[in-house]
């Protein structure tokens, strides 16, 4: 049984917090709002408790969880070493949608590192989270309170579509503000290298710290040889993904506007139902060549509009989850501009991908 209580995003109520925290303390599991996605939280420093996490996701041993702190001042319980760009990095951007590597301390049980010598550790800025982790005392570990693979939770209610009956507690405190998660750099090499884009823009670590590497691993057959970055484990090139066949358009806008119309056309015309995930703008064009509005198969899900990149992250997995839940079998859906939460956003739709077809003018 997994049991569910609400707590106000910005106030907790004090008794659902205390509750979640007793269950932290005892080994148990507990998913908590965090301002990206749901996390699936376990006492760090307890390994039978951070297994309970690995089981109830289906999660493989070899994929390192991330380690949440109340504040960068409790460092020193999980982390080594902490190198002078990574305690800038906290000073400004803590609490808040950055995880740092750093070399970890023997503290940690290497369950939750998945016995490499670096940690991934953040600071939430969730008030739930914070609070929580104010009262369990203890480092808490917490990947995405998903199943593993599948697209990660945004709402409590995607926490107990994948993870009901499994888990302890919900704290539901409504839907997660960012909806993608943390980036992920590692600051143990120079320059530092965004391992996952996410809700901490690469502009704004960069004017920070200057230039940093992003490492393409989405599609690791076509990344670096041996020489190059070697992708984490578990960041597998397919991820984050519905259960429907999900194909990426990408490259110039008008080329891929026509591949879209082409591919949801044939789709629909050989029976299929099928989801199509755009910005207004883009929808805006296809409805002249697609039954956007008339055809029963063709669930229309809107990223928003162009400029708002942080509005298509906040609304990206739900989207994947609601095409879903609508029966689609399959998802036509197109990439938003390389900037800001766009990066973000595309990294995900790439790992959702079953095809990545790249419109190519002429
Ligand atoms: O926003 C987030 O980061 C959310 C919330 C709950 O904090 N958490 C999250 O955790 O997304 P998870 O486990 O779903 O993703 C963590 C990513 C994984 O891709 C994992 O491989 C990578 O971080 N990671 C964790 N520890 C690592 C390590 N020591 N070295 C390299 N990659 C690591
Ligand atoms: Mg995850």
């Amino acid at each position: 049984m997994t049991r569910v209580l609400r707590v106000h995003p910005r106030a907790p109520e004090a008794e659902a917090i205390d509750e979640a925290a007793a269950i932290i303390r005892r080994g148990g599991l507990v998913a908590f709002p965090t301002e990206t996605v749901y996390g699936l939280g376990a006492n760090a420093l307890d390994p039978a408790a951070v297994a309970r996490i690995f089981h109830a996701k289906g999660r493989p041993a070899d994929d390192p969880v991330i380690v949440h702190l109340l504040a960068a001042t409790d460092l020193p319980r999980v982390a080594r070493h902490v190198p002078p760009v990574a305690e800038r990095l906290a000073r400004a951007h803590w609490p808040g949608p950055l995880t740092l590597l750093l070399p970890k301390s023997n503290q940690v049980p290497e369950a939750v590192t998945a016995g490499l010598g670096t940690l991934a550790v953040r600071v939430p800025r969730h008030p739930v989270a914070l609070a929580l982790l104010r009262a369990s005392g203890v480092p808490i570990a917490a990947p995405s309170a998903n199943q593993f693979g599948h697209t990660s939770p945004t709402t409590a209610e995607h926490v107990l579509h994948d993870l009901g009956g499994r888990i302890d507690l919900v704290l539901d405190g409504g839907p997660t503000p960012l909806g993608v998660e943390s980036t992920v750099l590692d600051v143990t090499r120079t320059p530092p290298v965004i391992l996952r884009p996410g809700g901490l823009t690469r502009e704004a670590i960069e004017t920070m710290i200057g230039e940093v590497i992003l490492r393409d691993d989405s599609r690791p057959e076509r990344a670096s040889g041996p020489e190059g970055p070697q992708p984490s484990p578990g960041m597998l090139a397919r991820h984050y993904a519905p259960r429907a066949a999900l194909t990426l358009v990408t490259g110039a806008r008008e080329p891929a506007l026509e591949q879209m119309a082409s591919i949801v056309g044939s789709q629909l015309r050989s029976g299929l139902r099928v989801g199509l995930l755009a910005v207004d703008e883009d929808l805006a064009r296809l409805a002249s060549s697609l039954p956007v509005h008339a055809d029963p198969n063709l669930v229309v899900r809107s990223m928003g509009p162009i400029d708002d990149p942080a509005g298509a992250a906040q609304r990206l997995f739900a989207s994947l989850r609601d095409l879903e839940a609508a029966g689609v079998e399959a998802i036509v859906a197109h990439e938003l501009p390389a900037r800001g939460l766009g990066l973000a956003v595309n990294d995900r739709l790439r790992r959702a991908a079953e095809r990545i077809v790249v419109a190519e003018n002429g």
